[in-house]
């Protein structure tokens, strides 16, 4: 139980950190603190210090820091509460008693546990023996289940008519009988009954081991009786908190990585039966995001296997939009799915402990593709449903609370969907690659530019601008001399024409020393010449298309950088590569 601030604020105002301290280590004022031999190591030269006015020790040697209760707690290896109490007494105040309402919930859920526990234990035994348990222990040796199972579970068998409840009202509180939830009242004849009854019990145990809800088979073939029911929710027995077997299940989890999550308590105890112990099952209601952070607690690994059939797969789809928010780095969750409107149980009992852990192994896929494969399903090949399914994906990534995993399964939904977009995805791949398409006019220079990339074309056009408008540019070279530019002949020339530029002499093309053969390149493909031809000496268009090519120039760096970095978060997926690649995206968007 937790205690409240202001006691612990209290006893700290109380005593002095150097007061609790100097029990145990001689100290020495210094200026505003003391100082001493650190009691956390054996040294010569004091490096241990006390703060009193902001209330905390700090050892320089081994940097161990705290307050009132730490320096207790580690020093005389006290548990926390055990510390209060210590240091409580010495400040001259009582012990701490929680409050009434505190005392009096930790009483009922004494009682409650007790009820639990005389109840299960009852009706165990009665199964276990009882003459009028037969017709159980006959439905359960059809089942297979083998009495050593009945005994692990601790099934029970609640016949039809029973006295329980005036029993247990002799040794326990009335009101905490009837919100156990075990019985409720029959308005007719005005009795508590059991809610139980005619059925077989399964415990649902806390992860201490402790019975705090029932889930009830009946074994009667009927229609108009649910076939299973549980226990309501009470203070202490919450469905969405709890799983069935939990408490078995977590004690292998220092050895296995793994964890089933099934929909039946028949499904815990088929596998359980055919050696697969790590198995849970969620008590009937859908899955929820507590009962994926208490699995993750314990496994790494959830493999969510429910029913095959189409009420089983509804409810792997709720289990996966719900579950997939709680996503970490270092978990997964993943779903198997079985054929033929199996069940575990009935899977399991087939085919055999071996068969199912291979199964698992071929057939488990991750929430993710799960995801993606059920809405690519409902997809239709046209526009708006593929954009409906695009939404879809986004703002399911989006619920993600976890930003690296929210990035991570985002970048994934986002490659998926480019697949489904060749058209858009061609284009993008060829970027660099792409031929220029030619006039007829024009062909032979571009049967000669076959190995030209689009990228080169660009850069051609801007040295064309500027070999072609020198003095202008001379004049404003502050609007070029940034420009990067990516082949390296083309950047040879660039740096040549610069550095002319900028000596400040006039100067012609021949000037510069450079092969011929670049510069009859540059003239001959320079796309823009037949623009520029029409455009003479006319200063805002040259300054306009000098902008337009170094946009172009600009995204192609963008473009580059982007498959870069892309390439190197599929393998590290670093988050600071991520960012760089979002904010690069970014600038992408604005040019
Ligand atoms: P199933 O109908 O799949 O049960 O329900 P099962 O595990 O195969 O059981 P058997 O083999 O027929 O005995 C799976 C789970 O759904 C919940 C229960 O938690 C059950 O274990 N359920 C099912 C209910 O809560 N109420 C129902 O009426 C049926
Ligand atoms: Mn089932």
């Amino acid at each position: 139980m937790k205690y409240p601030k202001e006691y612990l604020d209290e006893i700290k105002t109380r005593l002095k950190v150097s007061t609790v301290v100097s029990k145990t280590v001689n100290l020495k004022k210094r200026g505003k603190e003391f100082i001493g031999l650190s009691p956390f190591k054996t040294e010569k030269t004091p490096s241990f210090t006390v703060n009193d006015e902001k209330g905390f020790y700090h050892c320089f040697s081994t940097s161990e820091h705290g307050n009132i209760f730490d320096f207790l707690m580690k020093t005389q290896n006290l548990k926390f509460g055990e510390a209060v109490k210590t240091l409580a007494n010495l400040a001259g105040m009582r012990p701490y008693t929680f409050s009434i309402q505190d005392e009096e919930r930790e009483k009922k859920w004494q009682e409650y546990v007790s009820i639990y526990n005389k109840y299960v234990q009852f009706y165990h035994e009665k199964l276990l023996k009882n003459e009028k348990a037969s017709v159980a222990r006959d439905y359960l040796k059809k089942r297979n289940l083998s009495k050593e199972v009945v005994k692990k579970f601790k099934i029970g068998y609640v016949e039809k008519n029973t006295n329980f409840f005036e029993k247990l009202k002799k040794d326990f509180n009335e009101k905490v009988l009837i919100e156990s939830g075990l019985f409720y009242l029959d308005d007719k004849k005005n009795i508590y009954v059991e809610r139980f009854r005619e059925r077989i019990i399964f415990p649902i145990n806390s992860i201490a081991g402790q019975p705090i809800g029932l889930g009830g088979r009946t074994i009667r073939e009927n229609n108009y009786l649910a076939k299973y029911i549980n226990s309501p929710e009470t203070q202490f027995f919450k469905k969405g908190s709890n799983l069935y077997n939990l408490d078995l299940a977590r004690k292998l989890s220092n050895k296995i990585d793994q964890v089933y999550l099934v929909e039946g308590y028949m499904d815990v105890i088929g596998l359980s039966k055919n050696g697969i112990d790590n198995v849970v099952a969620n008590l009937g209601t859908s899955l929820t995001d507590k009962q994926i952070l208490i699995l993750n607690q314990f496994f790494e690994d959830i493999i969510i296997c429910f029913d095959g059939d189409e009420s089983g797969y509804k409810a792997a789809l709720r289990a996966a939009e719900n579950s997939i928010k709680e996503l970490k780095p270092e978990k997964k969750i993943s779903f198997l799915f079985l054929t033929n409107n199996e069940d575990p149980d009935s899977f399991v009992n087939k085919n055999g402990k071996d068969y199912f852990i291979d199964f698992t192994k071929q057939n488990k896929i991750s929430i993710h593709q799960f995801i993606f494969d059920h809405y690519k399903n409902q997809t239709e090949n046209n526009p708006s449903s593929m954009a409906i399914f695009e939404k879809t994906l986004r703002s399911t990534a989006n619920t993600i609370k976890d930003q690296f995993i929210k990035k991570y399964i985002l970048e994934y939904f986002l490659k998926k969907i480019s697949s489904l977009t060749p058209y858009i995805n061609n284009n993008k791949r060829q970027f660099f690659t792409k031929k220029t398409k030619s006039l007829k006019s024009t062909q032979k220079y571009f049967n000669e530019s076959k190995s030209i990339s689009l990228i080169e074309i660009k850069e051609f056009s801007l040295l064309y601008l500027i070999l072609n408008n020198l003095e202008i540019f001379q004049e404003n070279i502050h609007l070029i001399e940034k420009i990067k530019l990516f082949t390296n002949e083309n950047k040879l020339v660039f740096n040549a024409i610069l550095s002319k530029l900028k000596n400040g002499d006039k100067f012609v093309v021949n000037d510069l020393s450079i092969d011929n053969q670049l510069i009859d390149k540059i003239f001959k493909f320079a796309s823009i010449k037949h623009i520029l031809n029409n455009y003479q000496n006319n200063h805002d268009k040259i300054f306009d298309l000098l902008e337009e090519i170094t946009r172009d120039l600009k995204n192609y760096e963008l473009e580059f950088r982007i498959e870069e970095l892309e390439s190197k978060f599929a393998k590290d997926l670093s988050e600071s590569t991520f960012n760089e690649i979002r904010e690069l995206k970014k600038l992408q968007n604005i040019n």
